[in-house]
């Protein structure tokens, strides 16, 4: 089924692209009703050569498209925006925002148009359908924030969220990412020096991972309820979880997010 007639995402890098991916096996839209902007439109050939629309001119695609997702960086934001809003046309345009910071009353007053401005934080794992999206919208009674909910939860899981509370989901979520993957690894790193070979070690931290959070999310389960279960009086577990906290691990996490927080609350009017 297919919902929209055309998006265009401003700014194919890194989450754009995985936009773009998602998008595609969700089924919502095809290669041929997707736009990806880029100046250095050369890094994109792969996604030219598998049918999306790949071009330089943002005011094209934005006059073609009626779903505007702008996924540049925040020091780019300001330029994009002067750029198309002669293009953005009300009563047509959605746009989403994934940019950092950038709040949807500064997006509106640059863009100096009555039309739906949602803000999206998406992370990587939306190329593959897995993506946890926060969204937000000043307005919530009209139909957009209903559109970018629909559109995010083809590609994952969402949840609308105060816009005051989108700096901190930048941190958990889209930062996260990075978090998590950095916490397989050094499992991984641990699994090689206690015996594995790498490919076998990442494998198995990987697979463990996904298995410790679809025990969450399935069953609605909290953390220390399941490590209650693995957990034996005097026993291996308690012993290595109990050393990895003498060195910081939680500390050390939470300390990282809020410092992702705290700069991604500077980003776009620092730059
Ligand atoms: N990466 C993540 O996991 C993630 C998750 C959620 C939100 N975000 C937010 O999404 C935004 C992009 O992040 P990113 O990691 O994808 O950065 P990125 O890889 O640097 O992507 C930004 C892209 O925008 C393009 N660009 C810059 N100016 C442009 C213009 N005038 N017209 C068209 N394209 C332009 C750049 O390519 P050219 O230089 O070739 O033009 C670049 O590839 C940031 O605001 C970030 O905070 C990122």
């Amino acid at each position: 089924m297919k919902l929209y007639k055309k998006a265009a995402i401003l700014g194919g890098g890194n989450i754009g692209q995985a936009i773009a991916n998602g998008l595609v096996s969700s089924n919502l839209f095809t290669e041929a009703n997707i736009y990806i902007t880029k100046r250095r439109i050369d890094t994109i050939k792969n996604f030219s050569e598998r049918g999306f629309i790949t071009t330089q001119d943002n005011r094209s695609a934005v006059r073609d498209a009626e779903i505007i997702i702008i996924a540049v960086q925040p020091k780019q934001l300001d330029e994009i925006l002067q750029e198309i809003k002669s293009e953005i046309k009300e009563e047509k345009h959605l746009v989403i925002s994934v940019v950092s910071g950038a709040s949807i009353m500064a997006i509106k007053e640059l863009l100096r148009k009555n039309i739906p401005v949602v803000r999206a934080m998406p992370n990587t794992a939306i190329a593959i359908g897995e993506s946890m999206t926060c969204i937000s919208s000043d307005i919530k009674t009209n139909g957009a924030i209903k559109i970018a909910e629909e559109i995010f939860s083809s590609v994952g899981k969402t949840m609308i969220i105060e816009e005051d509370l989108m700096v901190p989901a930048t941190a958990l979520c889209a930062c996260g990412i990075a978090f998590f993957l950095r916490a397989i690894r050094a499992a991984s790193q641990g699994g090689i020096e206690i015996g594995f070979h790498s490919e076998e070690a990442i494998f198995m931290a990987a697979q463990t991972a996904k298995g410790a959070a679809s025990l969450l999310l399935n069953n609605d389960a909290h953390p220390e309820s399941e490590i209650d279960k693995v957990t034996t009086p005097r026993g291996i577990t308690i012993s290595g979880l109990n050393q990895m906290e003498h060195n910081g691990f939680s500390s050390a996490m939470i300390k990282g997010l809020v410092t992702s927080a705290e700069k991604a609350s500077k980003l776009y009017k620092n730059e």
